[in-house]
């Protein structure tokens, strides 16, 4: 307890201005928030009958959380205080995969939108360090919309026909990201 009164935490000369911590504590809400809006949406797709929707957005809700935690990991990093809030619930009723796919596209665009604001705001106050952060996610976010559209195009060429060759062959269609970690 005397320990605790005592720890001081160093001041990093280099640290996060406060404007681009809060503006990477708004982040962690909404890649926390993206992970929990496709669990979801994979368990409305699992208590569907598409196993293959929802084994991918399961997938996807993973990643979301990994990026949720390089936010957190890097605002401690510069001796900012990452803060995880409450995610509000998110929607658990969709009427059709395509119509649930064509809001998966809209939220990473958000998601997009939302990055890019980051980004003008490090240039800004001229944090570099945090410009550089953001690169991996600038791309990230490339790969998912694209990934997102290829998944949008095959529901509306297959599953307009076949919904069970469309669940089926979904899982194929993740590719390996720029990290190496596989990716939507
Ligand atoms: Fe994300
Ligand atoms: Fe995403």
């Amino acid at each position: 307890m005397i320990l605790m009164l005592l720890f001081k935490p160093i001041k990093l000369k280099n640290m996060l201005k406060k404007k681009i911590e809060d503006i990477c504590n708004r982040q962690i809400e909404r890649e926390g928030f993206s992970s929990n809006l496709y669990i979801a949406m994979a368990s409305w797709a699992e208590n569907n009958g598409y196993s293959g929707v929802a084994g991918w957005l399961y997938s996807q809700a993973e990643e979301e959380k990994l990026h949720m935690m390089k936010f957190i990991k890097y605002i401690n990093e510069r001796g900012g205080k990452a803060v995880i809030p409450a995610f509000k619930k998110p929607d658990s009723e969709f009427k059709t995969v395509e119509d649930m796919f064509k809001e998966v596209l809209k939220h990473e665009e958000f998601v997009t939108a939302s990055i890019n604001e980051i980004v003008a705001l490090t240039l800004e106050e001229k944090d570099f360090n945090t410009h550089n952060f953001l690169q991996w996610f600038v791309m990230e976010q490339v790969e998912e919309e694209a990934s997102v559209r290829t998944i949008l195009d095959k529901v509306r060429l297959v599953g307009k026909n076949n919904m069970y060759q469309f669940d089926r062959d979904i899982q194929s269609l993740r590719t390996p990201s720029a990290s190496g970690q596989p990716t939507t």
